[in-house]
């Protein structure tokens, strides 16, 4: 049975793949991490290793259920580590699709700074192995993308950056899917083929923005163009998949599963989604601190900190995630060999 390579790109926010796995901790300066305690208090060793949760991330749990392992944060890789063959992840906390996001993090890996990094792995390849299997080997991949969270959470929604009065929402998702457009054709042009990006979830529910509501009701007008996003990327997607000879690319909309978990958390075995289990201050940002408290059960929280899921959420988040991907898998016009 062939290898499955699994790509993973994007960033770590709510919801969204594929998600960090420790490229952040190799980032001198970045304030992005998560690689001290409470992190990690579920995952193997109790180890916090730069995943933004208690346990696992949606990506350790697709890949454990792929039967592959969970691909390492490329900056943890040597130059020319053989590990590159079987997989890499660039994703890195609080990075967006524009370069400005996630500014005040000092350092993160942007999309564009991922996708450069991929062309130099695609290069490694190329003097492991030679042009015709390297180009192979990054056609016949799996890539799974989250990003965009950030372009809200950490840019659009915040007073203080300029984006959120600069433009109109429809001008900011204008400026989003122009430049995703020029960053899924630069990945095509480097063999990239079977690309899933995962759609976001109702941001607008996380507790991060339910805090800025005096009931912690859901942000509806977040809800709103984060569903706006969406169906403009589904758009550009099913476009890109018109015009590009072989492209499969899937856009996987977990939107309204998503928000079924949030509304019904019972139906899914947990007991509170408008809160985090870690107590954290969302007025010094939100993330689960060595000195913040732990709920009891962890099991029973849909949220691990302001913005991340738990491990148990994450579990059934990734099931809903690998349930869409085998529904858009059947033959479908979009994923049927394309003459050209
Ligand atoms: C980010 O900055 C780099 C370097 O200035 C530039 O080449 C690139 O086009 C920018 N990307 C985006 C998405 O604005
Ligand atoms: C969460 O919901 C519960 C029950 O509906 C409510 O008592 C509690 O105040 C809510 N918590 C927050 C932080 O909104």
């Amino acid at each position: 049975m062939p290898r499955l390579l699994l790509i993973l790109m994007g960033v770590v926010n709510s919801f969204c793949f594929f998600t960090e796995v420790g490229n952040n901790n190799h980032l001198q300066y970045s304030l992005a991490r998560s690689d001290y305690p409470w992190y990690g208090i579920d995952y193997t060793g109790k180890q916090a290793t730069g995943r933004f949760t208690n346990g696992r991330t949606i990506g350790d749990i697709i890949s454990e259920k792929l039967g592959s392992s969970s691909p390492p944060p490329y900056l943890s890789l040597l130059q020319n580590d053989d590990a590159i063959l079987n997989g890499v992840n660039y994703a890195s906390g609080g990075a967006g699709i524009l370069n400005d996001t996630g500014l005040y993090f000092i350092q993160r890996l942007t999309f564009d700074d991922q996708i450069n990094y991929f062309k130099k792995t695609k290069e490694i390849i190329r003097a492991k192995k030679g042009e015709e299997a390297a180009n192979k080997l990054c056609n016949e991949a799996m890539y799974f993308i989250g990003i965009g969270s950030n372009d809200y959470v950490n840019n659009y929604l915040q007073p203080f950056l300029p984006a959120g009065q600069q433009y109109t929402h429809d001008e900011f998702v204008e400026l989003l899917t122009t430049t995703l457009e020029q960053q899924l054709l630069r990945l095509y042009q480097l063999g990239a083929r079977k690309v899933l990006y995962h759609g976001l979830g109702p941001l607008g529910c996380i507790p991060s923005q339910r805090v800025k509501s005096q009931t912690g009701q859901c942000l509806k007008r977040v809800n709103e163009w984060v569903m706006e996003f969406n169906s403009q990327v589904q758009y550009l997607i099913n476009s890109l998949n018109r015009r590009l000879p072989n492209a499969q690319m899937i856009f996987a909309d977990t939107y309204p599963a998503v928000l079924d978990l949030i509304n019904n958390p019972s139906t899914y075995g947990f007991k509170i989604s408008n809160t985090s289990c870690c107590n954290v201050d969302t007025s010094i940002g939100g993330l689960c601190l060595p000195n913040s408290r732990l709920c009891n059960e962890r099991k029973d929280y849909v949220f691990w900190d302001a913005f991340h899921p738990s491990d148990a959420a994450n579990e059934v988040l990734a099931e809903k995630l690998l349930s869409s991907l085998a529904s858009a898998s059947a033959p479908t016009p979009a994923l049927a060999p394309k003459p050209h």
